[in-house]
């Protein structure tokens, strides 16, 4: 097929899930050497969520697959593809993904995981796009779906009192106006993947009495080397979608980014100037949720009426592997 028959895809949907417990930085005080002042000034942070003990990634995903469905006025059995981004996967398989099909019934799906970290929306967009264009399926769900209360070291403040957990989703389809979604950028850098990692429990490092005393089963982070890179990264997935899609930083009516820490953000508008009354930020609300962190930004924006039809909207991300990816759409829903 050559790319003039490609099809256009639109993102239809929007939806998202937070669990109710909340988790204050007054809270984390109690339990690490921290405070909310150092949290707050370093991060912007102040609340995250924590998903219940028997809830897992498919619940909390298939919460907001339901809501992205009803939003597009999409049933369960429409849709084609399922991609779920997760580095809190309910288990190592089956895949989350199939898991959300049982849960919300979309037995005409076929459903896949993908490991990108906090980039996995992007990569989860730009796969589901590319299945749709070239006419494969007519509707993809996407979702970005976190437990990391789960997987990080309560006894370490450095990592801690970052995250939390959430999932948001998208439907995608090819009904859609002129442009949707007109470019990406996508990049990783295998590298540096040790700067960011949950070293165990994989077959590198099996699960063993061994690899649990050595505290592998969490989450470790070399904190300001990632931010360094996530500035840079960023800045130039940006840059790239918006020339690819032939796009000027003017014409950008909101950017939204992953929700790593504040800093990043206002390091990355600084760069890429564009006004910083144009970035979504909500991270005071829930921390860093990973791969739900755009999806769960992206659909309070669209239901806040941050986004109107014909907004052009940059989303931008940056994870461990390392990954990221920017996108750049035209908002074409009422
Ligand atoms: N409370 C109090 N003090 C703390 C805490 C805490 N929770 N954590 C660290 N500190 C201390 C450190 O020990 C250090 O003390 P020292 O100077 O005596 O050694 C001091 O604070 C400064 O530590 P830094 O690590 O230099 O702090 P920094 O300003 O870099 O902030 C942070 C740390 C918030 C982790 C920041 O580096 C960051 O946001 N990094 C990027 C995170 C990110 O983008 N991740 C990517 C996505 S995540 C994913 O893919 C799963």
């Amino acid at each position: 097929m050559s790319a003039t028959e490609l099809r256009t895809v639109s993102i239809i949907g929007t939806g998202s899930y937070i669990p109710e417990k909340v988790v204050t930085n007054a809270d984390l005080a109690k339990i690490v050497d921290t405070t909310d002042e150092w949290i707050v000034s370093r991060t912007g942070m102040k609340e995250r969520h924590m998903a219940r003990p028997d809830e897992a990634a498919s619940d909390m995903g298939a919460a907001a697959a339901r809501k992205a469905l009803e939003a597009a006025g999409v049933t369960a059995d429409q849709v084609g593809m399922i991609v779920c981004a997760s580095i809190t996967p309910d288990m190592p398989f089956p895949s989350t993904a199939c898991y959300v099909q049982r849960l919300i019934g979309a037995h005409n799906a076929f459903c896949l995981d993908i490991t990108a970290a906090c980039s996995g929306f992007i990569y989860s967009l730009e796969l589901a796009r590319n299945a749709i264009a070239c006419g494969q399926v007519d509707t993809a769900l996407i979702i970005g779906t976190e437990k990391l209360t789960g997987v990080i070291d309560w006894q370490d403040r450095q990592t801690c009192v970052l995250f939390g957990d959430a999932a948001g989703a998208a439907v995608l389809s090819a009904r859609g106006a002129p442009h949707g979604i007109r470019a990406t950028s996508l990049g990783s850098d295998g590298r540096l993947a040790e700067l960011l990692m949950l070293p165990g429990g994989g077959s590198r490092h099996p699960t063993s009495a061994e690899t649990i005393a050595q505290r592998l089963h969490y989450m470790k982070m070399s904190g300001r080397e990632v931010f360094k890179h996530a500035v840079t990264r960023m800045v130039e997935a940006c840059q790239k979608a918006l020339a690819k899609a032939g796009a000027k930083v003017e014409d950008v009516d909101l950017v939204i980014p992953h929700q790593a820490n504040l800093r990043i953000i206002e390091a990355i508008g600084h760069r890429l100037g564009v006004a910083t009354d144009k970035y979504f930020i909500n991270l005071e609300k829930y921390g860093n949720i990973s791969a739900a962190s755009i999806p769960v930004a992206l659909d309070e924006a669209v239901r806040g009426g941050r986004v109107k039809k014909g907004d052009t909207i940059v989303l931008v991300a940056f994870g461990g592997g390392f990954t990221w990816g920017s996108a750049v759409l035209d908002w074409d829903k009422e």
